[in-house]
């Protein structure tokens, strides 16, 4: 007799896909079955250039030898290592890695398995920072509308993306939201960072004003809004929003699960930007996708405060009550410390800021396509905003997805706006590819 296992059929229902429309989907299934360098084959056979590293994640390009075999190497040495009272090198070893990758004293990793632990972890850093130093009323989150910080409860909470919240109940309380800063009127078009908007950072000051700095632990942005299709930040806007939390004692949180790992051309958008947060949130890029990992990068002085402070008890008790079973696990840290050599050994960040004006000027070439009602792009990220079709809002842009994959390209949506991010191994001759086919794409698409 078969058992339940070998008699299943091969049915698509079971798998519930994660943010995917599954009625179209199981209809219209597209299976993904093989990854190489800058390309995707699909069950079918057909090739795919993939214009999105995956999800934003797979920036050293696909199935590199170096972080296939460090992965394979390490599965057979140490499989798992608890990090909860032990340790292993290896963790060590890339923490140390990451402290020398980011900027100024950015030098203790926490790590994480997804952006969205390393959202909550570092919302649970700040609060427990500021009950460290003496700080305990402050105890607000602030965030920004359509930020997106992943979909734990408090990345969801300080994340302003409508339908990612307005099912979940009540989400944290005490959080408050900036205004987001795509200004469409004024800044349609940008190449890079928009010109207006700086001022959009003194609503800090308005929401400090209601509340009370002393209420108030961190303020979190994406130095470069991803998810909700690349808006760059305008002009000076980090630098004042910088200057405000410092100056009412408020801890900067960069939500760099997309910038970090050469996105921007530089280590971090913090580098990129030259301004300093006091948490960092990565993943993605780290491992360049292979294997699940995410780590929060924390200024000494929050470490400090935390482990060496005052409030940390005697030496034999844990300072900071927070962690996850996978935290460092072996494989991941082996596919980072094989991704960072990657990144180095080929210069894959100085790569991708070489080829930024490129990128820059064959996107905005798509200008005039119909349809098209925006472009922005920074690094080697880049959206193109579509009309919606009247009372179909996000249709336009779904087909545009389907077209695209028709044409051998695979690009990113979110609602009407296409965004892409590609493997910073892309040469000049696959941007070409990826521009032409999204023209013809556009050129095509109702
Ligand atoms: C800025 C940002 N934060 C957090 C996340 C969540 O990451 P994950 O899906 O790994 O939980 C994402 C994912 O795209 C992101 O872009």
């Amino acid at each position: 007799m078969l058992t339940k296992e070998l008699a299943a059929p091969n049915d698509l229902e079971a798998f519930w896909m994660p943010f995917t429309a599954n009625r179209h989907f199981k209809a219209h299934p597209r299976l993904i079955a093989r990854a190489e360098g800058m390309y995707y084959t699909l069950t079918d056979g057909r090739r795919l250039i993939d214009a999105t590293a995956g999800l934003w994640c797979c920036n050293a390009g696909h199935a590199r030898s170096r972080i296939v075999e460090a992965i394979q190497r390490q599965a057979a040495e140490l499989d798992f290592a608890p990090t909860f009272q032990w340790g292993h090198p290896l963790a060590f070893q890339l923490a140390s890695r990451l402290a020398n990758l980011f900027p100024g004293d950015l030098d203790h990793a926490f790590f994480t398995n997804s952006g969205s632990e390393s959202v909550d972890t570092a919302l649970k850093i700040a609060l427990a920072y500021q009950r460290a130093i003496g700080q305990g009323t402050r105890t607000r989150l602030i965030g920004r509308e359509r930020g997106y910080h992943g979909v734990g409860f408090g990345g969801i909470s300080v994340g302003g993306i409508v339908k990612n919240r307005m099912y979940f109940g009540s989400l944290l309380t005490g959080v408050d939201h900036l205004p987001h800063t795509l200004d469409l009127e004024k800044n349609r078009f940008s190449r890079g960072q928009p010109e207006h908007g700086a001022e959009l950072a003194d609503n800090l000051e308005r929401i400090i004003a209601l509340h009370d700095a002393s209420t108030i632990a961190a303020v979190i942005v994406e130095p470069v809004a991803g998810s909700i299709g690349v808006y760059p930040p305008p002009k000076g806007y980090l630098e004042r929003l910088r200057a405000i939390t410092e100056k009412h004692g408020i801890l900067l949180i960069f939500d760099e699960v997309i910038t970090a790992y050469g996105r921007l051309g530089a280590s971090s958008a913090a580098e990129y930007f030259g301004v300093q947060p006091d948490l960092v949130t990565t993943a993605k890029g780290l491992t360049s996708g292979t294997v699940p990992m995410g780590a929060v990068m924390a200024r000494k002085h929050v470490y400090d405060a935390i482990v060496n402070g005052e409030g940390a008890g005697p030496e034999k008790a844990i300072e900071l009550f927070h962690g996850y079973t996978y935290s460092a696990h072996p494989l991941a840290c082996a596919a980072a410390l094989a991704t960072l050599e990657t990144y180095k050994e080929e210069g894959l960040f100085e790569r991708a800021a070489e080829l930024a004006p490129y990128w820059e000027e064959r996107l905005h070439a798509l200008r005039g396509k119909p349809n098209v009602i925006d472009i922005r792009n920074i690094g080697l990220m880049g959206a193109v905003e579509l009309s919606a079709r009247p009372g179909k809002p996000g249709e336009r842009g779904y087909d545009a997805m389907l077209k695209a994959c028709d044409k051998g390209l695979m690009i990113r949506i979110t609602g009407d706006t296409i965004a892409m991010s590609p493997p910073l191994i892309v040469t000049r001759e696959e941007i070409d590819q990826i521009m032409d086919r999204l023209g013809e794409t556009l050129d095509e698409l109702e």
